[in-house]
């Protein structure tokens, strides 16, 4: 806000955006210039019907797949976003939910707190000397390889956008494809977008393809994996573990296959919610929407 009202921009500051009516949303919209928003408004072709003045949209976050960038472009409006203020955040929390995972800490904590002191349910695994599989190496990918490494991981890489090379390059063993690394990995971690060809990347085949003793990993978008294979392959056994903190409908509903699956840890799309993260990205933001309409510069 500090950033827009220095330059002298008048803001309408709306944090209950989401849940107006419709035509209260539309009418604001309206009136606006440009919009900042993070990723529970979803920006439909509908909103975008009659754009009114807009001009531009700023996503405070990475994933665009909240806006209908088509609808927008169809109507001259700009759409930025900030992609790397919250990098290390969303890495760190894939970091955080693969040790809650091999610690069983949740668990281990929730019997805590109910009164018991239970040891022998809660055997662990280590991370040094295990294998993670990483698919998505672009900044909170590379980030995520970065601290396993730390850990003594063996690191295996694959992108189809990055050369054998610069997997090799970054200090990852190029795994040749997703289905090929699927047998050898302890932990897989997708950080890739949800679009069309990625829908449903991990699957019921993929999952029977693991380890039975692997865990996988989703903080990047609710939709690539299939929730109702991996709560089937959680209740088999046929996979040991799941850590995830995006679902394909948010909120997540209360009957979403995962809640009651066994050996998960669920987060309510917590990666990019640390204070830290939270600036990075707002005032990224606020910076790209007073050049855009005091200087006329477009950014990412
Ligand atoms: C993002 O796309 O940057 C993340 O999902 C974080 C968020 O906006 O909440």
């Amino acid at each position: 806000l500090e950033v827009l009202q220095k330059a002298g921009l008048e803001i309408d500051n709306c944090p209950t955006f989401k849940d107006l009516p419709k035509p209260e949303q539309k009418s604001r919209i309206r009136a606006a210039d440009a919009m900042i928003c993070r990723s529970q408004p979803k920006v439909t072709a509908e909103l975008l019907e009659e754009p009114g003045k807009l001009r531009a949209i700023a996503r405070a976050g990475v994933g665009v797949d909240t806006i209908d960038t088509a609808a927008a472009t169809r109507k001259g409006i700009v759409v930025m976003n900030t992609p790397g203020g919250n990098t290390v955040s969303a890495a760190e929390h894939t970091i955080a939910l693969m040790f809650a995972l091999a610690r069983q800490i949740p668990a281990a904590d929730a019997t805590m707190k109910a009164g018991g002191w239970d040891r022998k349910k809660f055997m662990g695994t280590e991370l040094t000397g295990k294998t993670l599989g990483i698919v998505g190496l672009g900044r909170i990918g590379q980030e995520v390889a970065k601290r396993a490494k730390g850990l003594g991981m063996e690191v295996v890489g694959f992108d189809p956008f990055v050369a054998s090379a610069k997997v090799a390059e970054l200090g990852m063993t190029p795994g040749a494809n997703l289905e090929a690394m699927l047998p050898v990995v302890d932990f897989l971690t997708l950080h890739i977008p949800l679009t069309p060809e990625t829908k449903g990347v991990v699957g019921a085949k993929q999952l029977a393809s693991m380890k039975k003793t692997a865990r996988v990993l989703n903080v990047a978008r609710g939709g690539i994996i299939d929730e109702a294979a991996l709560a089937e392959a959680l209740k088999a056994g046929t996979i040991a573990g799941a850590g995830i903190d995006v679902f394909s409908t948010e909120p997540a509903p209360a009957d979403n296959p995962l809640r009651g699956a066994p050996n998960v840890v669920l987060t309510p799309h917590l990666g990019a919610s640390t204070s830290e993260a939270q600036e990075n990205v707002a005032l990224e933001a606020a910076g790209l929407i007073r050049d855009f309409l005091q200087k006329g510069i477009v950014a990412n």
